[in-house]
């Protein structure tokens, strides 16, 4: 790669003991400085729905919540998606960061990972255009990306040590898309690779990942970060194109990088060129002209307010409208029953480091009641529960001391794995939930401490509660000075902390309001993994008739509206989720709730699919997903048709799990886990197998209705070199203004590899007033036709038909026209076609290679019409500088770009 003035001369001047101290964090989010020569550290921050800044999960600073990632894919609308990609870049800045450490672009593969909610799609093409448009809004503001997790981390099962076998085909097409959009189309800064192995060999030392494809054929110049201690190794990580071990202090670089150099298991070049990226990042984001790094902010500002909450309203997708129910109109109202978990708890986000302290968090409750008339009777029932861990204990119940003058419960810290010895640190904490990672600083170990968490719970209900503990790392509770929880002798097998942490254990107790009761937590990090913690949960229990009480006010009610699904714990990152249904018994309750009133209306918010036996009963379902922290506005917005519901599935809803089709090869076994259906997930495998699931990818209603015409072809034959462009008009045929997203797949008729039915290629939402028409076009180029040939390892657009599918959904295609493609091509990604190419060494013969031209011209637009070439056609490829093969291609093009640079700067 070919590097500024000022970062070539500080590679020239730095020590190999420098640069090898560049390659590893210095702490959790900080890299490490080097003083001497004036390179700065930087900062980076999670995540994908906000800018967490530098404290653990869910705490810290304020910072704005964005809709989670299957909720922003949901939108089918990158403009939007651009702009929330900006406030999270003005986010991270607020927290003193350069890098994001997201998007989340892994595939859907099963609906049970955890992480589900953080990605965008099952679909290749979606994923990618949501990548581009995130990756375009973070970096506009000068704050990098870090695309994640590269590659194969489609589930959370043995996320550390699973080997994700993938056929070089089904990675081509499906797993890898997006990644390679995020790094050729957005040129997203820094990549992220996986915990997990590919084909046996860890992302994060995998060469033919990351620099075979990565930086060789996508010609990727940004930074190869590993995920947070997902380093394994030193020569071989180094080796393969790691440049970046995170987080620090390091395991396997510093002193061992340097004795691998002096070994000569890495060279001295290699540590350069990794050592070169990350100056170039720190260039990139302008730390070497704004070497500080502020103080973190809490910035809670309106426009990001309003970005929150459109995207919000525009990912919520209308499953079922019987009888036009919604939207409803909040005059003629009089008497609302708002049912549910979820009904005042916002549920805003999934769990894990995707996790920020938000600025706030409008629960459905509060929403829906701000924009009904002061005359409307609302009633509350919460009906059931849906959480997987007892709530935390509210702040405002919670005292240092008996007589409740402040807030919070005390901490005292012990070097010791068991509160012997003195005291070495006592602060107080504002939450029942503590989370330890990195250094804890005071002068406490984080290997081998212990802590008292002491304070006073002030029920404000009397009668019988439920009160449990979690942890990782071992605990108990004390109840007024008895042992109450003993978490520290046994424990119950479980997945908290990020799959680090115990399961639940949890013991009744009879409370009086107002009166408080002593709570000692005694826990010791003994055992603890990566990261310890520990979670005090309390309330009060449900009375047996929960359900009948919410029935009751419901058939007392002009509407009902039920708010059930799941929360971040049971969407999180460290676990899957155990199965597809809704949790506990919200089922029951939907059922109870939709035979006491007809006009009753789900709202589901999850970050995955759900079953839904209940289906048939209520009048309307919406899915709400994690919507951030406009959570109950937004929904408000929807319900009450100030916005059209125009969100689409990104992912196939299936009647049962079993329909899915990775269900055979999950979650994996000894080690390995087998993505035995290739190419065939989502819509392609439910298409092919003729399977109807319960919503088909792309589905959503609207409130108005739409009707599209007169589907033409630019042309019906095209040469591979040609783009092909579909026009399809659409029409408001409905009342009301609204949006539809118009999908365009293709399938190719005649092909010698098995090929889904329909593939999307491009999408469009529109907004129509009522009566509009609008035109819709899509171009279709080569790569839109192309699959992935395993046996010659390139890309084969063959001769043939092909169908252009014009369609409302996957499941629902309306309108379709044929075309051919006259010739068959095969094509590499241009790295590789570069290299192949550079054996042609002038640029001279380039120009005489057709195809070698057109490939230029992409990369760099106007080259081959460029009159003055004669300027650059004596340039030897071969000789341009002293290569290795790795880096050779980048050089390439790099030294093809700087001779036009020099031509332009002489005219
Ligand atoms: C997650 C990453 C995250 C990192 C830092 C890891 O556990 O997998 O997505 O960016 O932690 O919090």
């Amino acid at each position: 790669m070919k590097y500024s003035e000022r970062v070539q001369s500080l590679l020239d001047a730095l020590t190999l003991e420098e640069k090898a101290s560049l390659l590893a964090g210095a702490s959790i989010w900080h890299t490490v400085p080097v003083e001497r020569l004036g390179i700065p550290a930087i900062k980076v921050t999670d995540g994908p729905n906000g800018a967490r800044g530098d404290s653990l999960f869910g705490s810290g600073k304020g910072a704005a919540c964005l809709p989670s990632g299957i909720a922003l894919a949901s939108t089918w609308n990158p403009a939007l998606v651009e702009e929330v990609g900006q406030v999270l870049g003005e986010e991270a800045l607020s927290k003193g960061a350069r890098v994001l450490l997201a998007p989340t672009v892994n595939i859907h593969r099963s609906p049970l990972n955890g992480r589900n909610f953080e990605c965008y799609s099952e679909d290749p093409y979606l994923a990618a255009r949501m990548a581009v448009a995130y990756i375009k809004g973070v970096q506009s503001r000068q704050v990098g990306t870090s695309v994640k997790h590269f590659a194969g981390n489609n589930s959370e099962f043995e996320r550390n040590t699973i080997s994700s076998e993938i056929g070089e085909r089904a990675l081509r097409e499906i797993y890898l898309s997006a990644f390679e959009a995020a790094v050729r189309e957005a040129g997203s800064w820094t990549v992220m690779s996986s915990y997990n192995k590919i084909n046996g060999t860890f992302s994060s030392e995998n060469p033919w990942l990351l620099t075979g494809i990565l930086k060789d054929e996508w010609a990727f110049e940004g930074a190869v970060m590993s995920d947070w201690f997902g380093t394994h190794s030193t020569a071989p990580a180094l080796n393969a194109g790691l440049d970046l071990e995170m987080p620090g202090p390091t395991q396997w670089r510093g002193q061992k990088l340097v004795q691998a150099v002096h070994n000569g298991e890495v060279t001295q070049d290699a540590a350069t060129q990794a050592a070169g990226r990350i100056l170039h990042l720190i260039e990139r984001v302008g730390a070497f002209d704004h070497p500080d790094i502020p103080e973190e902010a809490d910035i809670d500002l309106p426009a990001h307010r309003e970005v929150a909450r459109r995207a919000a309203a525009e990912a919520i997708v209308l499953l079922k409208n019987h009888d036009n129910m919604l939207p409803l109109d909040p005059g003629k109202l009089r008497s609302v029953a708002i049912i549910g978990p979820n009904a005042k708890t916002a549920q805003i986000m999934g769990g894990g480091s995707a996790r920020v302290n938000a600025h706030y968090a409008i629960t459905p409750f509060d929403g829906i009641t701000a924009q009904l008339g002061p005359g409307v009777k609302v009633g509350y029932e919460i009906g059931c529960t849906n959480h997987k861990y007892t709530p935390l204990i509210p702040l405002s119940n919670l005292s240092t001391s008996r007589d409740r003058t402040d807030h919070g419960l005390t901490i005292t810290y012990y070097n010791s794995p068991d509160l012997s010895g003195e005291p070495v640190w006592q602060t107080t904490l504002l939450s029942t939930e503590t989370v330890w990672l990195g250094e804890i600083g005071h002068g406490v170990s984080m290997r081998a401490f212990s802590a008292r968490i002491s304070g006073f719970f002030t029920p404000d209900e009397s009668g019988p509660h439920t009160i449990s503990l979690v942890s990782s790392g071992i605990c108990r509770l004390l109840v007024d000075g008895a042992e109450l929880i003993d978490n520290w002798t046994s424990q119950n097998k479980g997945d908290a902390f990020m799959g680090a942490g115990s399961g639940e254990k949890t013991a009744d107790l009879t409370l009086t309001a107002g009166t408080p009761v002593a709570l000692t937590i005694e826990y010791s990090a003994q055992g603890a993994g990566f990261l310890s913690g520990v979670r005090l949960g309390a309330m009060p229990l449900l009375p047996q008739d929960a359900i009948d009480r919410a029935a009751r006010l419901a058939a007392q009610s002009d509407v009902a509206l039920v708010f059930v699904g799941s929360t971040g714990e049971w969407e999180s990152e460290g676990a899957d989720r155990p199965d597809m249904e809704l949790v506990g018994k919200q089922a029951d309750l939907i059922h109870a709730v939709a035979s006491a009133n007809p006009r009753t209306v789900v709202v589901v918010q999850t970050g995955s699919p759900i079953t839904m036996p209940w289906l048939s009963e209520p009048a309307a379902v919406l899915e709400a997903w994690f919507p951030g922290q406009e959570c109950g506005n937004a929904i408000a917005d929807v319900l009450f048709g100030k916005v059209d519901a125009s969100g689409r599935l990104p992912q196939t809803f299936p009647k049962r799990l079993q329909d899915n089709p990775a269900y055979i090869n999950y979650p994996g076994e000894n080690g390995k886990v087998v993505y035995g259906e290739g190419i065939f997930i989502g819509y392609r495998y439910y298409d092919k197998k003729d399977i109807a699931p319960l919503f088909t990818f792309g589905f959503g209603l609207s409130y108005t209705t739409f009707e599209y015409s007169n589907l033409r072809l630019n042309k019906t034959s095209m040469a591979s070199g040609d783009t092909l462009q579909a026009t399809v008009d659409i029409r408001n045929t409905g009342p009301r203004p609204g949006s539809d997203v118009v999908q365009l797949y293709v399938h190719d008729l005649e092909s010698s590899l098995a090929r889904p039915e329909k593939e999307l290629k491009g999408f469009v939402k529109v907004p129509l007033q009522p009566g509009e028409t609008r035109p819709v076009s899509f171009n279709l180029d080569r790569r839109a036709l192309a699959f992935w040939d395993d046996a010659e390892h390139r890309w084969a657009a063959e001769a043939g038909e092909f169908q252009a599918l014009v369609g409302r959904s996957a499941g629902e295609i309306v309108l379709s026209a044929r075309f051919e493609l006259t010739d068959t091509v095969r094509f590499d990604g241009p790295g590789r076609e570069v290299s192949r190419l550079s054996m042609q060494s002038t640029i001279k013969d380039l120009l005489a290679d057709d195809s070698a031209r057109a490939l230029l011209d992409e990369h760099i637009p106007g080259f081959s019409g460029n009159p003055q070439l004669g300027f650059t056609s004596g340039l030897s490829l071969e000789q341009v500088a002293g290569f290795d093969a790795q880096t050779f291609n980048e050089h390439t093009l790099q030294a093809i770009k700087s001779g036009l640079d020099d031509l332009n700067a002489r005219r």
